[in-house]
């Protein structure tokens, strides 16, 4: 703790295998799996078979960061394709308690995530009903946008209620210049893309982040 969680939407995809191993090396512990359905994001990314083809690819933790309009649907194929950790979008369900219960039996840590606009209050009354809570920094559905520092309360109000071994998760436009309001806030794991994968020296640049959020951490 705390820990970069590379995000495999900016890597090269028909090099997959080569940039998964440059992570390893770099000391990556978690890989960032988004699945986008075009429905609850305006986006499409990958889906069951590329995280199978990942999961055999590499022992990494993977942490599948669900975009789905109807995440229950899909839980049990992604926890089978081999994810350890597997966040739900507080805005698609109206208990997420059942969800988390489904996901731990099929062997596979829950999380909770919510959108900008979503306030707190909404993700509150959960935060210890599961292990991992992800606060997204811009709105999902694209890599390269632009951190919203509104997130920082957010995250604030969510240290203070969470456990203390709770993993707090922040996702969008995280990089040399944002990681550090991010980790004094209280975040502890910190997912990074276009700042991380889109650099030439890839293991410098993991090494850089993990320093700031190490040297930044509440
Ligand atoms: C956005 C995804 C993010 C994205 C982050 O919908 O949830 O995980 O890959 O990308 P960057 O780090 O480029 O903002
Ligand atoms: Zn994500």
């Amino acid at each position: 703790m705390p820990h970069i969680n590379p995000s495999l939407l900016a890597a090269d995809f028909a090099h997959l295998e080569r940039d998964i191993r440059c992570l390893e090396e770099a000391g990556a512990k978690i890989l960032h799996l988004d699945i986008m359905d075009g429905h609850f994001v305006p986006n499409l990314s990958f889906g069951v078979p590329v995280v199978e083809a990942i999961r055999r690819s590499t022992r990494l933790l993977l942490d599948v960061h669900l975009m789905l309009q109807e995440p229950k649907k899909y839980l049990s194929a992604f926890c089978g394709a081999g994810a350890d950790f597997l966040s739900v979008h507080i805005e698609v369900a109206s208990d997420p308690r059942f969800l988390f219960d489904e996901i731990r039996q099929l062997g596979a840590i829950p999380g909770l995530v919510s959108n900008p606009p979503t306030p707190v209050e909404a993700v509150l009354p959960y935060v210890n009903d599961c292990e991992l809570v992800l606060t997204m920094s811009v709105m999902p559905g694209f890599g390269g946008q632009s951190f919203d520092f509104r997130v920082l309360d957010k995250i604030r109000r969510i240290r203070c209620v969470a456990n203390e071994n709770m993993l707090i998760s922040v996702d969008g436009g995280i990089g040399e210049s944002t990681i550090a309001a991010a980790a004094a806030a209280g975040a502890n794991l910190f997912v990074a893309g276009t700042a991380l994968l889109g650099k030439p020296d890839v293991k410098k640049q993991f090494l850089r982040l993990k320093q700031l959020a190490v040297e930044n951490k509440s």
